[in-house]
């Protein structure tokens, strides 16, 4: 037991914390939310009741269901003077960069009245922070493509709205897709938590210092940008477009394998997954759906499909265990459902949040929190004394 780290040796790394939300085993493929199987989730559940789920540790009933939905589509809005924040940023900015920071001023808006030794106080924190990023989100999409902030709406739903605030222009009506709010529902119950990846152990790590929980949300989003954690979804498309054709996928493998090229297959392998992500399964299964169902002859989609048939026969990558990871299909989703790739990441983080702000709760209610403090193997010089500059 080192405090907050427990070293386990069967781990191979010091396992980070105790947690009740979500269980993995990286062999068998297996992920539980609460206890409850991601693949009776995906095919039941839908994101918000997932949210609560994660947050509370019980399925809602009818009753907590409507009460925890009216809570978060009813706080949707954010405040007028967040808006002047997008007038800052160049035009072409990374909405991932502007997530960053706009997240991050949350904190000005809404710290002042926060006390963080109020269970309430924290809880609401947590669903305001669900409630306004899509709204964010959205308004990061807007200033990239120069269009007017469209303002939420109470009668849709979660995915709904978030389609309807980036898609539709106040000069004409607009009709959400059922395809794509049902296909975006679903990749949010697939990207809503993971454990200790990078970037929730970045909001514990963060959260275990007192910070309040929209600075917290905001590390986590900085360290979800990463092209080897979240960043991969749209560095897979932009892999896929650098291959171009089938002809080109073993060159690729090639530069894959090259030790001395920084090249890696995006959206293979996974840190604790040594067989195939579950999510990555389910999320194959869709994209032949909503390809079929939007009619989209995607040739992106072909040459994938083409690069994990021939990857997955491929000595090293079988020799290691590197399979297709949840990111290796989302974006050909999402491309297919008209959301540009620079939103990619964005999308995985709006999903993502629900499970970042359950384990920042369950790490403020434990009583035996302590500031988290990773420990280090200490491989540099041994004690030595100082040398004056003339005599080096
Ligand atoms: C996510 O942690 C989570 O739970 C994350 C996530 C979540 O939901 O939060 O699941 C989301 O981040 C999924 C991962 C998305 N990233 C990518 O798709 C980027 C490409 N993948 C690699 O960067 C890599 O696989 C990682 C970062 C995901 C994992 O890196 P590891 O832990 O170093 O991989 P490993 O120990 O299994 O590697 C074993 C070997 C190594 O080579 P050798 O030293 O044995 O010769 O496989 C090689 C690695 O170099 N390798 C790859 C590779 N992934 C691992 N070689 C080529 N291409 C790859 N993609």
């Amino acid at each position: 037991e080192l405090g907050y780290f427990t070293h386990d040796p069967s781990f191979g790394t010091t396992a980070s914390c105790e947690s009740e939300i979500t269980f993995i085993d990286g062999d068998k493929g297996v992920l539980l939310h609460r206890g409850y199987p991601i693949e009776q989730l995906a095919e039941n559940s839908n994101y918000i009741e997932t949210a609560y789920l994660l947050i509370h540790g019980e399925l809602p009933n009818a009753e907590e269901f409507a009460t925890f939905s009216n809570i978060i589509r009813r706080h949707t809005m954010i405040n007028e003077s967040l808006k002047k924040f997008f007038d800052g940023f160049r035009h072409d900015a990374h909405p991932m960069s502007m997530m960053m920071g706009v997240v991050g001023s949350l904190a000005a808006f809404y710290h002042d009245g926060l006390n963080m030794n109020d269970e309430e106080h924290l809880m609401v924190s947590a669903h305001r922070l669900i409630s306004k990023l899509p709204t964010i989100a959205a308004a990061c999409y807007k200033h990239s493509i120069g269009e007017p902030i469209v303002y939420p709406r109470n009668d849709l739903d979660y995915c709904e709205n978030l389609l309807y605030m980036m898609f539709s222009v106040p000069c004409e009506d607009y009709v959400v897709s059922p395809i794509a709010a049902k296909a975006l529902n679903l990749l949010f119950i697939l990207h809503a938590d993971h454990e200790q990846n990078a970037s929730t152990s970045t909001v514990r790590l963060v959260g275990s210092t007192g910070a309040n929980p929209f600075a917290c949300i905001s590390a986590g989003i900085a360290a979800l940008w990463g092209p080897a954690h979240g960043g991969a979804n749209e560095g897979v498309l932009t892999m896929l477009d650098e291959i171009g054709s089938v002809e080109n996928i073993p060159k690729f493998l090639e530069k894959a394998k090259d030790k001395n090229d920084p090249f890696k297959l995006m959206g293979f392998g996974h840190r604790v997954y040594k067989n195939f992500d579950p999510r990555a399964t389910i999320i194959r299964k869709v994209c032949y759906e909503v390809l079929e169902e939007t009619g989209t002859q995607d040739p992106m989609f072909e040459l994938a499909m083409k690069l994990e048939e021939i990857a997955l026969k491929d000595e090293y990558f079988v020799e290691r265990k590197l399979y297709p990871n949840v990111d290796f299909y989302s974006g050909v989703i999402y491309k297919a459902l008209g959301i540009p790739v620079s939103m990619f990441t964005v999308m995985f983080a709006l999903a993502r949040t629900s499970g970042w702000v359950s384990h920042w709760l369950e790490m403020m209610a434990d009583p035996k929190g302590r500031i988290g403090r990773p420990r280090q193997l200490y491989k540099g010089s041994p004690k030595r004394d100082y040398v004056s500059l003339d005599e080096r």
